[in-house]
């Protein structure tokens, strides 16, 4: 399975931390932030993967990463976002990449203290559709929040509601089938002015082929103030991307 990383955006939240450098290249306690997505495809047995950047300091990637030598990686590639599109906006240049095959996504700004390792040979076995990650988290309203029925089964997601119906966060690691983009080419942008990865979640349910699975360990986003400065305190606690 192919991964994409996803770290465009311009991280206007984390102004003035961002009005010269990328989100993604800022500290997260003693590695750039882009480094633990990447790990923890890596870690996931996942080789083959783009980096998709975005706003300032783009070539600085480049200089970081190189060809993912650090990671253990032969190659990394490459694409650029203009604007500030969405999330689902940033996937739709994956799809030349993907060629077909299915692809693990995973956000820029996200962390986790383990692996998703089980959830990745899950969705290599699941013949179609989708696998999103759900986390138990104390401030939903931040985040997509799933609403899951008795058997477990999503049966809606919706983003950053005002009042959730769950305190089941969708974390921003996804796994697609080849499908994803003609979802992604349906989508209207939406108050905000973005192509919602939550939309395109919703496709899949409304398709019947949404699976989601619960992640063992932490899991924190480096979006904002405070959850950057969690985010280097979990790691700096107990390190991220932990295999054991
Ligand atoms: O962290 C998980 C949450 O991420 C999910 O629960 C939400 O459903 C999902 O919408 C997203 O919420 P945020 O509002 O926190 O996303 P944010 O705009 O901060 O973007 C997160 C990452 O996505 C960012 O670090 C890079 C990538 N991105 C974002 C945008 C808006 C892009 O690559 N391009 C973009 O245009």
């Amino acid at each position: 399975m192919k991964g994409v990383v996803l770290a465009g955006g311009l991280g206007t939240r984390l102004y003035p931390l961002t009005k010269i450098t990328n989100k993604h290249l800022l500290p997260v306690y003693d590695k750039p932030m882009v480094h633990y997505p990447i790990q923890a495809l890596v870690n996931a047995g996942i080789q083959d993967i783009l980096i998709v950047t975005g706003g300032n300091s783009a070539g600085d990637f480049l200089q970081l990463l190189g060809n993912g030598n650090d990671f253990g990686l032969k190659d990394l590639s490459y694409t650029y976002q203009q604007g500030e599109g969405g999330i689902a906006d940033a996937l739709k240049l994956a799809e030349h990449f993907a060629d077909g095959e299915k692809i693990v996504v995973i956000l820029g700004d996200n962390l986790i203290e383990k692996n998703i390792t089980k959830a990745v040979e899950d969705f290599a076995a699941q013949e179609t559709g989708a696998k999103i990650l759900l986390k138990e988290v104390h401030d939903p309203q931040r985040f997509g929040v799933a609403t899951v029925d008795a058997a477990g089964n999503v049966q809606k997601i919706i983003e950053k509601p005002k009042q959730p119906e769950s305190n089941l966060a969708v974390i921003g690691i996804y796994m697609y089938d080849a499908r994803v983009f003609d979802f992604i080419n349906q989508l209207e942008p939406s108050e905000r002015g973005e192509l919602e990865i939550t939309d395109v979640n919703n496709f899949y349910v409304q398709d019947g082929t949404l699976t989601s699975e619960v992640l063992d360990g932490w899991w924190t986003d480096a979006g904002t103030f405070d959850s950057l400065l969690r985010a280097s305190n979990m790691v700096a606690e107990g390190g991220a991307n932990r295999m054991d």
